[in-house]
């Protein structure tokens, strides 16, 4: 019967959770929990994908020399290089599945003598509609590739943990002889794969400081907006282009060949003045809470001294107040709760990001290997057999993330995402305060296993109950 008590499954979908079955009494550990060790490293493999992306551009060049600084082209005179990430027969594919929506997944648009316009039909994109639409001369965006294509999800899904923030794509398909797009700039770093064919492009510097990494996207611009590029390159299969946010660009084809090519696109809203967005207001929230100085009455007639109209007058109050002001802003700092700000970005972030990419060896160690199954009219194989000695480890880096909150210690994962953004929910389990060290604990040995009688909790029954709790959810 089951009689353990659970770390609580209080968590949104923590009611589905099923009991725990079988001993708790030392003995071999079944199922593929106990079996070899492995699962490998996911962050060498994310670092070991983004050496690719800019290959033979090293990574660390690439961070010091280009990342949100300056354009990097690199030319690979090798049409393979992308082979399979996606293609028009995939995309032409994707189309005659019925799936796609105008507007929701597929935009159709064209740039001609300085005109930019969005021709999207209403309801579903089918092929003859499409293609009739890239015959007369119309671009084809694809906005969440990552849905439709497997391949497209593990390039995002990977780099994303390499990043440490959301990754996005989009595919443009473009007809010879035209543009799709008016010259404009984006939110986001940008990584242009051309997959097929080619595209001459043109890269222009931000035209002024308050350009330079911008927060928001430009409108869409005039050519006689624009200064002289920093970069004019016809890009063919297999080369990179990658620019940083802020710098405006536009890529047109050539009278002989079409283009396609994937953007991945990362880092959007992800700088120290986002951070401080969510930080300043907590800060705020404690100091008014701990120091009485915060909730102090501002001084009787301040309203008659201070001000724009009063700004330039000469007067001791003024200057008492200002100074006054200036002292609480800086004590705010000792109430910045970093840490926590930093965890609600982090939360965040998963709930944002792609589902991980498990590897064959993952999946095979993880409840998905697990041999549970119906046979010969009952079921096989049920019971997790979780001892002392079985060693476990987090699945895969970056799954998890353990935060304090005021209705309790949640530990908000990513396994049950959808491949479209914000489809799901947060997912997390409400986690019970003494199981804390322990998750600290598994996630400071990955990648290394741990027997779970060295998790640092209560008893032989509590660890098994979280190492059991955290193996039915993937995690
Ligand atoms: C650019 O123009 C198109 C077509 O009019 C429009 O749909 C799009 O929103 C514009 N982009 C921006 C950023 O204003």
């Amino acid at each position: 019967p089951p009689r353990r008590k659970r770390p609580s499954g209080a968590g949104r979908d923590g009611g589905g959770v099923r009991a725990p079955v079988g001993s708790t009494e030392a003995k071999p550990a079944g199922g593929p929990a106990a079996s070899s060790l492995g699962g490998g490293d996911s962050r060498r493999r994310a670092a070991e994908l983004f050496r690719w992306l800019v290959a033979p551009v090293e990574p660390g060049e690439f961070a010091g020399r280009h990342w949100e600084r300056a354009p990097l082209l690199v030319r690979r005179g090798d049409p393979g290089y992308y082979a399979g990430l996606f293609s028009t027969a995939d995309f032409d594919a994707i189309l005659r599945s019925g799936e796609v929506q105008f507007g929701t997944h597929l935009d159709v648009t064209s740039y001609a003598e300085g005109v930019r316009e969005t021709h999207n039909p209403v309801g579903r994109a089918l092929p003859a509609v499409v293609w009739d639409f890239y015959q007369n001369g119309c671009s084809l965006r694809l906005l969440n590739p990552q849905a439709f294509s497997t391949t497209v999800w593990h390039l995002l899904s990977i780099l994303q943990e390499y990043f440490g923030s959301m990754a996005g794509a989009n595919t443009y398909l473009t007809p010879p002889g035209t543009q799709g797009f008016a010259p404009h700039y984006d939110d986001i770093e940008a990584f242009v794969l051309q997959l097929e064919g080619k595209k001459h492009w043109r890269v222009y510097s931000p035209r002024t400081d308050t350009e330079v990494l911008p927060q928001f996207s430009s409108a869409n611009l005039t050519q006689a907006e624009l200064g002289k590029p920093v970069l004019e390159v016809v890009l063919e299969a297999g080369d990179l282009l990658y620019f940083p946010r802020g710098f405006i660009h536009q890529g047109d084809c050539l009278p002989d060949a079409h283009s396609l090519h994937i953007t991945v696109s990362s880092y959007q809203r992800n700088s120290w003045g986002d951070l401080l967005e969510k930080l300043l207001p907590a800060a705020l929230q404690m100091a008014l809470e701990e120091d009485v100085e915060y909730r102090q009455g501002l001084p009787m007639g301040y309203l008659e001294y201070m001000g724009v109209a009063n700004s330039d007058a000469a007067d001791a109050r003024r200057t008492a107040f200002v100074e006054k002001l200036q002292r609480l802003m800086k004590k705010l700092v000792d109430y910045a709760p970093i840490d926590a700000a930093v965890d609600q970005r982090a939360k965040s972030f998963l709930h944002d990001c792609l589902p991980p990419v498990l590897t064959q060896s993952e999946k095979q160690l993880s409840v998905y290997g697990f041999p549970a199954q119906w046979q010969d009219g009952s079921p096989r194989n049920v019971d997790i057999l979780i001892t002392k000695d079985t060693e476990v480890r987090l699945l895969h880096h970056g799954i998890i993330r353990l935060c304090n909150e005021e209705a309790g210690v949640m530990l908000y994962y990513t396994t049950e995402n959808s491949r479209v953004y914000h489809k799901e929910e947060p997912k997390y389990l409400e986690i019970d305060p003494e199981y804390t060290d322990s998750i600290e604990f598994l996630l400071s040995s990955y990648p290394n296993h741990v027997t779970v009688d060295t998790l640092p909790c209560g008893t032989l029954d509590d660890k098994i109950s979280l190492a059991t709790l955290l193996f039915e959810k993937v995690l």
